[in-house]
């Protein structure tokens, strides 16, 4: 039978304990999974694309299955010429719903050899955003329970105002 592969795509701007979950999840369904940074043209990242794959390969090294690459245009493209037969996203809530459906659709639209698969939240990430992590780091806040100790450093010392 075919490898089944999967494209877990995101800013990842930084990965997070609720990323984390989801990579963990869709690597058990999946034969292969890469984990994609991509572009997301309403955000402007903290981390450059490169900062971000390191920390997601230092937080993924124990997943056998799972590769990380960076994309720096269109999602349904980068499905299509990978094969993939499916993209993954993690749903917190209702409010992610509603643009992840649309993504879904244009996706499917631009490219309909592959599906959308939503996988959601454990409850306890339910709160835990990229965004949350920034601030809370940003006035020195712990962070350690968002994101991997191995990357706590890193984040840290990139935002943490009241360390310099
Ligand atoms: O973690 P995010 O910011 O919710 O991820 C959104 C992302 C990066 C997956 C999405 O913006 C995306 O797919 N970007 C690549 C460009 C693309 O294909 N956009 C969809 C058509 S408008």
């Amino acid at each position: 039978m075919n490898e089944r592969l999967a494209i877990c795509p995101g800013s990842f701007d930084p990965v997070t304990f609720g990323h984390l979950d989801i990579m963990h999840r869709a690597a058990e369904l999946f034969d292969r999974v890469i984990v994609l940074v991509s572009v997301n043209a309403e955000k402007t990242p903290c981390f450059t694309a490169e900062e971000r794959m390191e920390m997601i390969r230092e937080v993924t090294r124990d997943i056998p299955n799972i590769e990380v690459a960076a994309l720096d245009g269109l999602l349904a493209d980068y499905v299509k010429k990978t094969g993939a037969c499916a993209i993954v996203k993690g749903l917190r809530a209702m409010t992610d719903f509603e643009y992840e459906f649309q993504m879904a659709l244009i996706n499917k639209k631009l490219y309909d050899g592959a599906e959308t698969v939503f996988l959601v939240t454990r409850s306890e990430n339910m709160y835990l955003s990229s965004s949350v992590v920034k601030q809370v780091a940003s006035f020195g806040g712990d962070i350690s329970g968002f994101v991997p100790a191995s990357i706590v450093e890193r984040i840290n010392k990139r935002l943490n105002k009241t360390e310099r």
